[in-house]
Parts: C-alpha cells; structure tokens; sequence
C-alpha cells in the first residue's frame, strides 16, 4: 500500500488490480482492441431531387447540402460512388401539389425520373426511395385528409400506388416514412402482386414526432399548413410503443426497420437490436446535421472529431444502416485515412 503525506492528513491510496488504461497506452493497443467501427457499405446519403435542368443549389439551413435536378443528380451520385458510398436515399420537391399528392404517383414524377436516370447511368448504386406524402400535398400532411385528420386507410391505397410506380422506375428499396397502420402489409401484398418482390421495404418504424425535422421540411418544402404530425408520428416519450410498432412492421413483411432521429433515441435503436434480427437502420436527421454544423461553423465543436463520434454511436447502438447528410463527407475522408 501507498500513502503520501498532505499538509493537511494522510491519503490513503489502495493500487488498483485491474487496469483498463494498459490498452489505452499506444494508438496501437488502442486500434487493437477497438469494438466498433462506422462501415461505408452501411452508409445512405439522403438526396433532394426536384424538376428542372442544371440545378445544384444549397438548402441554407443545412449547409453542404444541396438541391439536384434528375440531370445534376446523377452526377452527384456518380462522385458519392467514388467516395465508395453504395446507396443513397430520394426525396422528391415536386412542382405541383394537391390535396391528393397526385404528383407522387406521376410516372414521370421527380422521384421517378430521378430513379430512372441514376439506375441507368449507375445499376450497382443501390436507390432507396422515400415513401410519404408530404413533400406531394398542397397541405403539407402525410397522407389524405378527412376533415383535419389524415385518412390512414385512403392513404394506404395511395401509398401503395406511389410505391409501384417507384418500382416500375426502378427503385431498389421503397422506405414508407408515412407512420399509417398497416402500411407495410399493403406494399408488400401491392408490389408482390404486380411481379416487384425483390423490391425490398425499408420500414420507418419508430418515427417519433420530433422538432430535429425542422431544416428537412424547410429543404422539402414539406411542412404542414396547419397543426403538425403528432396524430400519426410516434410521441417522444413512448419506448414501449417502439417495440410495438417494429414488431408490427416485421410481422407485415419489413425488411429493414428504423429508428428516426438518432441521437435523441440512441436507447430505442438499442432496444430494436437487442429484440429483433432484421437489419436495423437509423436516421441521423436534418436538425441533428445542422446543429452540429452550426456549432462547427462557430468553432465551438471539432467538426470532423464530432461526426466520428456521432457516427460510431450509431454503431455502437446496434444500427446496421446509417442514414446521414454527413455520409459522403465521412466517406471522403475515410479514403484519406
Ligand atoms: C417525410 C420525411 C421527413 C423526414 C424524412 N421523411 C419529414 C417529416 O416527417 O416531417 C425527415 C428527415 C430529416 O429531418 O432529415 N415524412
């Protein structure tokens, strides 16, 4: 035993037995025995594409970020599979919206063309595409109203409709981010039906109605005229329910469920790996992207350093997918390293 004298009384110090920072000592030991780590296969990079020629501009509440026309798009997808990013995730603007979001179902459609030309010019990069109403709507909801309520089974039939003509562009992946009972069951029956069975759903099964999608509704013009989302997004509060509603998904055919935002649900995430065996996905979202980039502009917050760390938590919940607007970003410095 060690002692050492104080001026003021005598410390007893007992050397501990077990020493974790033996492998913490080099850089070496530290990789050595290091858990986790963020995979780019595993990465999406979300997209906004809207109509027009040539367009590439910069969404200001998410900088870095920027809007694509079906032509630019390609190009970028083009430069993120350099980056060695494999999928990347739709998201329509469209120029035309109406109470019944028939532009979502257009065949020449933004989403659609968008598919089309990316799956044309690069068949390996794998195309996810979004499935909601809301960028569609001239009301800014999920799906179509009866009086001041979003119809879940209306929407159902429309969503199902979206969904092949997303299949017929040639969309790999249909990710209904709606929150409608019973959605899942619908799609898979719909594109089995019409021949699209390896056209894979990528459930948002835990979407919690959450104020971290404030940049994403500025960026896709998607925000609700009147009341919010609270009647069909999941309550904030609610961890139970995410069980519920993932095992729901996985009953109705999911393939891959979700936990939407990230960070503030890093325990749901944990919760759904530890309960189910599908791959499960997380969405790193707008507002948790933006702040972190705001900090980052201010200097308040190593940027690269906080990405890391914001990435590997995802990891280290359990997450199998990582959907985040800082995917290429990251993907561009893993090539460095
Ligand atoms: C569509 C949808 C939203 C997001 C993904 N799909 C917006 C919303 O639910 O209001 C949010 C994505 C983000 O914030 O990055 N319903």
């Amino acid at each position: 035993m060690t002692s050492i004298d104080t001026a003021a009384e005598q410390i007893v110090v007992t050397p501990p037995y077990a020493r974790p920072r033996r492998l913490r000592r080099t850089p070496a030991l530290r990789a050595l025995v290091r858990e986790q780590q963020v995979r780019i296969d595993g990465l999406v990079q979300p997209l906004f594409v809207l109509p027009g020629r040539g367009v590439h501009e910069e969404i200001s509440s998410m900088p870095g970020i920027f809007r694509y026309s079906t032509d630019t798009v390609v190009e970028e997808v083009r430069r993120l599979a350099a980056l060695g990013l494999r999928s990347v995730l739709l998201f329509g603007i469209p120029d035309r919206k109406d109470e019944i979001a028939s532009s979502n179902y257009d065949p020449n459609g933004v989403v659609q063309r968008a598919a089309e030309a990316i799956k044309r010019a690069l068949p390996e990069v794998t195309v996810i595409a979004d499935l909601c109403n809301c960028e569609y709507t001239s009301h800014g909801h999920c799906g179509i109203l009866k009086g001041e309520t979003v119809d879940n089974d209306a929407t159902l039939a429309l969503l199902a409709r979206v969904a092949l003509t997303y299949a017929r562009a040639g969309v790999d992946v249909v990710a209904p981010s709606d929150m409608m009972d019973g959605r899942v069951r619908v799609l898979r029956e719909n594109l089995d039906a019409h021949a699209f069975e390896d056209v894979t759903i990528m459930a948002y099964s835990a979407k919690f109605a959450s104020a971290f999608y404030g940049p994403f509704r500025d960026a896709a013009e998607s925000a609700p005229s009147f009341g919010d989302r609270r009647s069909y997004q999941m309550d904030p509060a609610n961890r139970r329910e995410a069980l519920r509603e993932a095992a729901l998904d996985v009953d109705e055919g999911a393939d891959i469920i979700m936990v939407k935002p990230g960070l503030p649900y890093l325990d749901v995430l944990r919760e759904l790996r530890d309960a189910f065996e599908l791959p499960l996905a997380v969405y790193n979202v707008s507002g948790e992207y933006s702040m972190l980039k705001a900090a980052a502009q201010h200097g308040w917050i190593d940027e690269e350093r906080a990405i890391d760390e914001t990435l590997l938590a995802f990891a280290r919940a359990g997450a199998d997918v990582t959907i985040t607007y800082f995917a290429a970003e990251y993907a561009a410095r893993a090539r460095k390293r």
